[in-house]
């Protein structure tokens, strides 16, 4: 099948390179020049598992190539949309902007019969808006959206959990799911769930799922801030609770709490249309679901103060970990960094390493000190804060290795990663965050 995808970012890129190793013929689509020109080179533009061979295995075998012009999208016969849908600046609901651009610049291609297939994450509504802007080309529109994580993209792509499709009624609907299940074959005949429903449903479908992730782990932190109280241990409830296969223990994760480019974001613009659609009742419970997440960041800040006595002026401390979860070179609404941030704030003298993140860290915060090497970071440090949770920092490092190398041993466990009996028997006082 020909294909476009228009907008090469995280999403776009990777769903570019996954459909030409399922063997379409693909072209990507951007603006940037310099994205295009990496991608072209089968160099991915970001830290992805996978994604570089599987570039450069498209590349090489013709079926896949990268263009700043859409008017190498013609002749496609599914054109997916997988541009950025970020906050909007000073606002909670999501910028549509580039999905507007896209869609303005793709219709003087577009033939009767093609399909446009959205990916983004978008507020309801939007896809039936797209839809009267298309039909004039003769083309269809419907809604296919994206549940890959950072990390694991490639697979996910390539074997999601479910695929849904929101087709319009009748005919051309019916036509548009059958060409889809052509396009994601192989998961078909794997017999991955393929759901069809309206356009609607399926915009729904993704700000749902990434609503209850999100409520998912706020309700474990707020657990965390019980467990504090009352001298409970977070993680061992987290546990006894998982075991309900009902409740399951995914998404139980404590700490620090969520970040990333999409959670966050997705979040603020499901509320922010749920008020437009006169509803906003319905989720007010996700202000609290954000606010109980944002106040992790203050609580880990406090557990190092309070370890300190309150000095932090001068004191070096430790930072493991910038990217917002492990497997993952971005740093955007990263929990992590924003703790590195606030501790230098208070006047402490902070070296940050990651085993991705350090260039997208040091570009964003350069007020901040990094180190590449893990131990250069820890030594002589007065405390070690872990902040997301790499295997380098959770299973790699001794407590006996970091005790040697710091000059007090003090560990904070932004991610309740840590062996804590296993820490604290090598003489380190250590602070989770809900644990005893
Ligand atoms: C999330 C969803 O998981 C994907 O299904 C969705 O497609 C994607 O957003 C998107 O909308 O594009 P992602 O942002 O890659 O994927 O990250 P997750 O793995 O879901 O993690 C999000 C954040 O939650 C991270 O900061 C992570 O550290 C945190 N988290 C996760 C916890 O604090 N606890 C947990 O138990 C799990």
């Amino acid at each position: 099948m020909r294909m476009s995808v228009i907008g090469c970012g995280y999403l776009g890129a990777v769903h570019a390179a996954a459909m030409a190793s399922l063997g379409h013929d693909v072209v990507g689509i951007d603006v940037d020049e310099t994205r295009i020109a990496m991608l072209s080179r089968g160099e991915a533009p970001f830290f992805e598992p996978r994604l570089g061979e599987l570039l450069a295995e498209g590349i090489a075998s013709g079926r896949l190539r990268f263009r700043t012009e859409m008017a190498d999208a013609a002749g496609a016969d599914v054109h997916f949309l997988a541009v950025g849908t970020p906050q909007l600046p000073g606002g909670h609901a999501a910028d549509l902007r580039f999905v507007d651009a896209a869609v303005d610049a793709l219709l003087p291609h577009l033939r009767a019969g093609d399909i446009v297939a959205g990916k983004s994450t978008v507020p309801v509504g939007t896809a039936a808006a797209l839809a009267r802007r298309i039909e004039p080309a003769g083309a269809t529109l419907v809604w296919n959206p994206e549940f890959l994580r950072e990390g694991w993209a490639v697979h996910d792509t390539i074997s999601p959990d479910r695929i849904v499709v929101g087709v319009p009624d009748g005919e051309e609907g019916a036509r548009a799911a059958d060409l889809l299940r052509d396009a994601y074959r192989p998961a078909v005949e794997a017999e991955t769930p393929f759901l069809v429903t309206d356009l609607a449903t399926a915009e729904l479908v993704k700000g749902a799922a990434n609503a209850f992730l999100a409520t998912k782990i706020s309700f474990i932190n707020a657990m965390a801030e019980i467990a504090d109280a009352a001298g409970a241990d977070v993680a061992l409830l987290a546990d006894a609770l998982g075991h309900d296969t009902r409740i399951g223990r995914r998404y139980l994760g404590s700490g620090i709490g969520f970040g990333g480019g999409c959670l966050p974001k997705d979040i603020r613009a499901f509320a922010a249309r749920a008020e437009e659609l006169g509803r906003g009742e319905a989720v007010g419970f996700l202000r609290e679901v954000d606010a109980i997440n944002l106040r992790r960041r203050d609580r880990a800040v406090q557990l190092v103060i309070d370890a300190l006595d309150g000095q932090l002026f001068g004191r070096r401390i430790a930072v493991l970990g910038a990217a917002f979860k492990p497997f993952s070179d971005d740093i955007r609404d990263s929990p992590a960094l924003d703790v590195a941030v606030r501790l230098r704030g208070l006047g402490a003298d902070v070296v940050v390493t990651d085993p991705a993140a350090i260039d997208n860290a040091a570009a964003a915060h350069p007020q901040l000190g990094f180190a590449r090497d893990r131990d250069e970071a820890l030594r002589d440090a007065d405390a070690v804060v872990i902040v997301t949770e790499w295997d380098e920092y959770r299973r790699e490092l001794s407590p006996a290795h970091a005790g040697a190398l710091v000059r007090r041993r003090i560990v904070v466990d932004g991610r309740n990663c840590l062996d804590a009996a296993a820490w604290r028997a090598q003489g380190w006082n250590y602070r989770g965050m809900g644990r005893r």
